[in-house]
């Protein structure tokens, strides 16, 4: 059968460690998918950069924007990151050429995510985006797939690996602030500036898209209420601690009388709670559904492999030719309301 033919653009944790995945379970992924999957070209920033050995058997292309258009290709990987700038114009063209698209770059969509919504609809292909949020927990497909039946009162949880290792070593090892964003970035959780991390609007991001997915609305970054971890203490953490509770950076979306309220901000949660007992770089969304009640999904949040293993499949469910509604394009009656200044 015709293998299924990806250009990949971003080598960094995620771009390697997909290319990883597909080196070590290739048989497996195309007996699965019903035909290979192949990456016939790659680009980043850097051609002389040293990289691991399995990147250099891929042809290079010096601009992912041609990359992105490249006649061979049926589908363009975006795994650089940022909101603007040649990511944003790869996979505007990439959509244009009728080129499926599969990223990991949550802020990109949480910004331009409608538009470039559009535009895959309109050139009938696929914007996959599983890995935008929580990592490797398959939360996007559970929200767009498996709970598209029921009217969701709220959606929260943990959303940043970053933050919520910092504040792990910070409570369970007494770390310091910077000692523990520093081995957080060594691990490859951080994002390139970590302070879309640690100012928690990558949880704002992620927020913004679990918003869309959960009430059926256009994304609303900017009317998401945003605070992050920088100014906790070792002083909050010990006192916390003493009162029975740990500090977590959570993002929260839940239909209000007002409309749907969306925040970010740490919270003190009781200690010997699921949310609260999720360690490390682990991440856990909650969803309440009228139908389902209370589901709870948690696993790895950041990082290489989980991060690759929810390209991959994302990459898979191309392969197979499913290609689904990328998320809300419309407005629906609830819409979430804008913040208070
Ligand atoms: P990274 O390690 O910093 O790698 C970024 C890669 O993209 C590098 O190979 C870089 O090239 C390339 N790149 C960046 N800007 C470029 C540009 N303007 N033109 C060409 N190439 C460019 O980042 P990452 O951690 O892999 O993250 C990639 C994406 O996945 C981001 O959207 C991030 O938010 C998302 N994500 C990351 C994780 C995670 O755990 N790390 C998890 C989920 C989602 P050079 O190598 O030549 O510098
Ligand atoms: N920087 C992000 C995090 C990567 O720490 O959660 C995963 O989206």
């Amino acid at each position: 059968p015709n293998s299924l033919k990806l250009g990949l653009a971003g080598l960094g944790t995620v771009g390697a460690g997909v290319l990883r995945l597909l080196d070590a379970h290739a048989g497996q992924i195309a007996a699965r998918a019903g035909r290979p999957v192949q990456v016939v070209a790659v680009s980043a920033r850097d051609r002389s950069k040293k990289r691991d050995a399995v990147i250099d058997n891929y042809r290079w292309v010096d601009d992912p924007i041609a990359l992105a258009q490249d006649p061979e290709i049926d589908a363009f990987v975006e795994l650089m990151g940022g909101e603007e700038g040649i990511p944003k114009e790869s996979v505007e063209a990439a959509l244009k050429a009728g080129k499926h698209v599969v990223t990991a770059n949550k802020a990109l969509l949480a910004h331009h995510g409608v538009a470039l919504a559009k535009l895959a609809e309109e050139n009938d292909v696929a914007l996959n985006f599983e890995a935008a949020v929580a990592g490797g927990i398959p939360i996007v497909k559970v929200m767009r797939e498996s709970l598209q039946g029921n009217a969701i009162s709220r959606v929260y949880g943990i959303l940043n690996g970053t933050c919520n290792y910092i504040l792990t070593l910070m409570q369970e090892e007494g770390a310091t602030f910077d000692d523990a964003l520093k081995e957080a970035q060594e691990k490859g959780y951080a994002e390139a500036d970590p302070t879309f991390d640690i100012g928690g609007f990558d949880t704002a991001h992620k927020l913004a898209l679990l918003t869309s997915l959960a009430f059926g609305v256009e994304t609303a970054f900017e009317d998401i209420y945003v605070e992050g971890i920088q100014r906790i203490a070792a002083a909050d953490i010990e006192a916390a601690d003493r009162l029975g509770y740990r500090l977590k950076l959570l993002g929260v979306a839940a239909a209000t009388e007002h409309g749907i309220e969306q925040r970010v901000h740490p919270a003190m949660v009781a200690k010997h709670t699921p949310v609260a007992e999720t360690f490390g770089a682990q991440n856990c969304v909650l969803i309440d559904g009228d139908f389902v009640e209370d589901v709870m999904l948690s696993g790895q949040g950041a990082g290489a492999g989980p991060t690759a293993s929810a390209v991959m499949g994302d990459i898979i469910e191309l392969a197979r030719g499913h290609i689904f509604a990328p998320f809300a394009t419309k407005t629906a009656d609830l819409k979430p309301y804008p913040k208070a200044e």
